[in-house]
């Protein structure tokens, strides 16, 4: 950040004094919005062709303003454009440094705008690029788990509630209930692109603006689908921002759960899977460790992703019609969200692609103790007993293997016999690890065949959030 050559701002006229250095830093947000250059040299170099092409400035005005533009535009991509925090925002850093270098046709950009439409076009802007960006980041996690789900496509896992084994699963369906949370996010991510697609700019500051200006030519230049329809509302709205927040907010909180199986997973009690040294740190005191450090972050990462969420909302809470200065801490917190999840989608992305899952280890856990306990009450209800009583029976049974140490396995044909006459030779069948999952072939449920199709509609959902993707694409 340049040194302050300008403390006297482009709303100077009717200020005798300035606020000084302290609080012009304190007003200022342009550390915060400067990374919208892009979105705002776009908004203004639209708004000066349609103000030309409405005859409101000359065509030769538009011409200077839109080349002045372009300059700062490679400038600041090259890193050589000197940001001045005198300046205050992005939108009045570019203007002021247009203005010193082409003179007065950059002193007529800002005919018939104001910096509240502006900032909320530029806004908009960024929310579309990053909302398609963050779905995008997720359809790569989900690419990821689907190809884990194929490659052990046959390996059993218990599957828990309150963290109790309870009934066997295939891996590939619990790999696949993460696909679909995040398929639910990308849709959540579309939906905030879709919430920022309406274009702002022609609201000025609140009422509209006196100028016979085309905003439908401004909405189309910059890629819009349709204009704000109230200028008040257009200029103190946030909806699209909160959208966005929130969707990032259940994106990272899906994967704070993914992370924290993943940590439980790989510690020894469970030791299912091995994390790759890449993704695992050790400690500086005890030689043996191997911690999985980036997964606990994306676990710790949620709660400023939660608080920013939180914060937008409260800061949005108390204000009146139409903008207020409030707003301008909007950026700082959604901003925030998005890198941390973008960031997260990538760790979470290489965390999965270079993991080994122990599949013996998950075999062995899921063929063990009595998760073939709802299964055997099934088979004494197939031979007409009530489900509660059958529930009671096998109850007794678990209780009292317990109480001698051993586990279904353990039990001879007779042994089953001893509990109930209903239990025939055939009951070892019930107890076998892989037919208990195969039984489950209701729909979604865990069973061979309907995982299979899982996989198929999990791979048609992936492409047609891709074909999204590509049907949104800028096409600059
Ligand atoms: N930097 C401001 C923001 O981020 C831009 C709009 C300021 N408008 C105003 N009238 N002060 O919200």
């Amino acid at each position: 950040m340049g040194g302050s050559k300008n403390l006297k701002a482009l709303w100077g006229g009717r200020f005798e004094r300035s606020p000084g250095r302290f609080l012009t830093e304190f007003g200022a947000s342009l550390p915060v919005d400067r990374r919208m250059w892009e979105e705002d040299i776009r908004g203004s170099v639209a708004h000066a062709r349609m103000l030309a092409a409405q005859g409101i400035i000359t065509p030769e005005d538009a011409e200077e303003i839109v080349s002045g533009l372009f300059g700062i535009r490679e400038e600041i991509k090259a890193g050589e454009f000197e940001w001045d925090i005198a300046d205050e925002d992005v939108h009045m850093a570019i203007e002021r440094v247009l203005t010193e270098r082409i003179g007065p046709a950059g002193a007529r950009l800002h005919t018939g705008r104001s910096r509240n439409d502006q900032v909320a076009t530029d806004t908009r802007l960024y929310v579309k690029k990053r909302a398609r960006d963050i779905a995008y980041r997720i359809s790569g996690v989900r690419e990821e788990l689907l190809a884990a789900a194929e490659e052990h496509a046959h390996c059993v896992v218990p599957g828990y509630t309150h963290l109790q084994r309870a009934q066997p699963v295939l891996l590939s369906h619990h790999l696949l209930a993460y696909g679909w949370m995040l398929s639910r996010d990308f849709t959540r991510m579309r939906h905030a692109f879709e919430a920022a697609d309406a274009c702002p700019l022609g609201a000025a500051a609140l009422a509209g603006t006196t100028y016979p200006i085309d905003r439908d030519m401004v909405a189309g230049q910059l890629g819009f689908s349709a204009v704000s329809e109230n200028s008040m509302d257009a200029v103190s709205d946030r909806d699209f921002l909160v959208d966005l927040v929130y969707a990032c907010a259940m994106c990272q909180t899906h994967l704070s759960r993914l992370a924290e199986e993943l940590i439980l997973w790989s510690s020894e009690e469970f030791g299912f899977v091995v994390m790759d040294d890449a993704y695992s740190t050790g400690s500086s005191i005890m030689p043996q460790k191997k911690n999985p450090d980036f997964a606990e972050l994306v676990r710790g990462k949620t709660g400023s992703v939660i608080g920013s969420l939180v914060a937008l909302l409260v800061t949005l809470k108390g204000l009146p019609l139409a903008y207020n200065k409030d707003m301008q801490e909007d950026k700082r917190v959604a901003f925030d969200a998005i890198d941390t999840l973008a960031d997260c989608l990538q760790v979470v992305q290489g965390m999965l692609g270079s993991l080994s899952f122990n599949t013996a280890r998950m075999r062995e856990a899921a063929d063990s103790g009595f998760m073939a306990a709802t299964d055997l009450a099934d088979y004494l209800v197939g031979k007409g007993m009530p489900f509660r009583e059958a529930h009671e029976v096998v109850g007794k049974m678990v209780l009292e293997l317990e109480k001698s140490g051993r586990s279904l396995h353990d039990l001879s044909a007779e042994g089953f016999a001893g509990f109930s006459c209903e239990f025939d030779p055939d009951v070892s069948e019930i107890t076998d690890v892989d037919r208990q999952v195969g039984r489950r072939g209701s729909a979604g449920g865990t069973g061979h065949d309907p995982v299979r199709k899982q996989i198929a509609q999990m791979r048609t959902s992936i492409a047609g959030d891709e074909a999204w993707l590509e049907a949104t694409q800028d096409p600059e």
